[in-house]
């Protein structure tokens, strides 16, 4: 154990726990010949739809890579690029690797570079040209497949936007591309967000049932893939002393934030037409809901672990319209400061409108009706160009009778809680009071840190490297069923509708490098309860 000299500051550093064994019996390279027990990925092509766009190289060769690295891709694998543009396999691949040089942070590995070089494809086309662009995707695929001696096992991803998922996969099918024979299969992986509300979800999985099996189809949500995300199963169900307290008896309320300091980036087109409570809500935020407060399910089987999901999902109040007026806020950021610089509003960004409504903050206050979370709120918010980028869970415990302590003045009076850390400083936090040292009994709060880092080393992650390693091996578990995310759907639709309805009239109501509009504070307040505004 280590601790600093100076306790009782509020600051999560000053007062680490370590395992008893020295920490670099952990620090390890997690490497796929560890695990004999993983099953190996067959050879197979992964053929991307959205090849030039921001998803594919921020986050899908960076996975591609890491997985690569660490042994886990098959040694017979290819991958083919799909895109709107037209451009050459040499142009697309130059491109790539320029992409790898930019976004593994820690440099890359030339012999990989090499590697990729080697199996990397493109073609380009109208995504509505049935026998064009479809056409040519059937040939190279032959030809890819023959050159690197890959049986016909393909998974689509689909990183486009929803509205053409249906279309892409029926002309891939129709092409004679997605049908499963002589052994070898076919998937496809959508990307979020499926649909753009509950009547469009429903839709899309209806049109979808209708071309393939749901056998087939990985509906993708990266936060299932974060290390601290998953983590949470462990956490909670692998360990006694935490179950017994996970419940109405003991916790007071639940925060989950996910803030971001960037703006929208090059994707103002998309975002505009989404704003964030489509964006991170019934997808991201909905899974750390639902990850918190499920039972503990019989097995960690695909089913078992969803079925346990789906029911806390069903278990959240809907919003009434009065629920959206009160239980939702929103928001838009205008110029502001952020790290020292000035940032521009949100109207001005690139294909923003200059009139946009479109919000880039969203908070709701929850309300789990089962036995274990009736009359405990979860509050949930998630906004761009936030002071910080830092996504949390705080399980918040009820107070302690206090009068023990009638010497400590009110601010040191603690509280426990129990803080997932899940980007960027993966890891977890017990927050308690601890007697300050002197002659009179005094309190004082401390934190005990558990940081990824320090035990496990560093590990590079997008939270895409799991994810498509499970769709090589089959693995459906950290992938959402077709109910899961109507359900998701159904919990935001009524505050979709409103806010359409009721266009906001204060926006931009946040600066820039705040924590979100007044309104969102006023959440809580009104509960007598406040946002811890964590930073690390
Ligand atoms: C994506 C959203 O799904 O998740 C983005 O569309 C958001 O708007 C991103 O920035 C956040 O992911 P992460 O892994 O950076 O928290």
């Amino acid at each position: 154990m280590t601790k600093t000299a100076k306790p009782f500051m509020k600051n999560r550093s000053l007062m680490k726990i370590r395992a008893k064994l020295p920490s670099v019996t952990y620090q390890v390279i997690i490497k796929r010949s560890m695990f004999k027990e993983i099953k190996t990925a067959d050879p197979c092509v992964m053929v991307i739809f959205g090849a030039t766009g921001d998803l594919t190289k921020r986050k899908l060769f960076p996975a591609l890579y890491n997985l690569a690295k660490d042994d886990f891709l098959p040694h017979k694998f290819s991958i083919v690029g799909v895109g709107r543009q037209e451009m050459s396999s040499i142009e697309f691949r130059s491109q790539i690797i320029g992409n790898f040089r930019e976004f593994i942070p820690k440099g890359v590995d030339e012999k990989l570079i090499k590697w990729f070089e080697e199996r990397i494809y493109y073609t380009g086309g109208d995504f509505n040209d049935d026998k064009k662009l479809f056409g040519d995707l059937k040939e190279l695929l032959g030809e890819v497949t023959a050159e690197h001696q890959i049986p016909d096992n393909y998974f689509f991803y689909l990183a486009t936007p929803p509205d053409l998922f249906a279309n892409v996969t029926q002309k891939i099918v129709r092409n004679g591309l997605g049908k499963e024979e002589n052994g070898c299969w076919r998937r496809f992986i959508y990307e979020k967000p499926f649909g753009h509300d509950l009547d469009s979800a429903k839709k899309l999985n209806a049109d979808l049932l209708r071309i393939i099996k749901e056998r087939q189809i990985y509906r993708i949500d990266h936060y299932l893939g974060k290390e601290t995300v998953q983590n949470i199963l462990v956490f909670r169900f692998g360990n006694s002393i935490f179950e017994p307290i996970w419940n109405r008896n003991f916790v007071d309320h639940v925060q989950i934030t996910v803030a971001e300091k960037l703006g929208v980036e090059q994707r103002g087109g998309y975002y505009d037409s989404a704003g964030a409570l489509r964006d991170m809500i019934p997808n991201h935020i909905l899974q750390l809901v639902t990850l918190t407060a499920m039972e503990p399910p019989v097995s960690f089987e695909a089913d078992s672990v969803r079925n346990e999901q789906a029911k806390i999902l069903q278990a959240i109040q809907p919003f009434s319209p009065g629920d959206v007026m009160n239980h939702a806020v929103r928001g838009q950021y205008g110029d502001g400061e952020i790290d020292g610089e000035h940032v521009p509003g949100y109207r001005i960004e690139e294909k923003v409108s200059p009139h946009s409504n479109t919000e880039t903050f969203a908070a709701l206050r929850l309300s789990i009706e089962n036995w274990r979370w009736a009359d405990v709120p979860f509050y949930v918010r998630t906004g761009k160009r936030m002071p910080a980028k830092h996504s949390s869970i705080i399980i918040q415990f009820k107070r302690a009778p206090f009068m023990l302590f009638r010497d400590t003045s009110i601010e040191r009076l603690t509280t426990n809680r129990i803080v997932i850390h899940i980007q960027p400083d993966e890891g977890i936090t017990l927050h308690f009071g601890a007697k300050v040292p002197g002659p009179i009994v005094n309190m004082g709060p401390v934190d005990m840190d558990f940081n990824y880092l320090d035990h496990f080393g560093e590990q590079a992650s997008t939270g895409y490297e799991r994810l498509l390693f499970d769709c090589m091996i089959g693995d459906a578990t950290l992938f959402q069923r077709a109910d899961m995310v109507e359900a998701g759907w159904r919990i935001v639709t009524p505050a979709l509708d409103v806010w359409k309805a009721l266009p906001a009239r204060d926006f931009p109501n946040y600066p820039a490098g705040s924590w979100g509009p007044a309104d969102a504070d006023e959440l809580l307040s009104r509960d007598g309860r406040a946002w811890k505004n964590l930073t690390h």
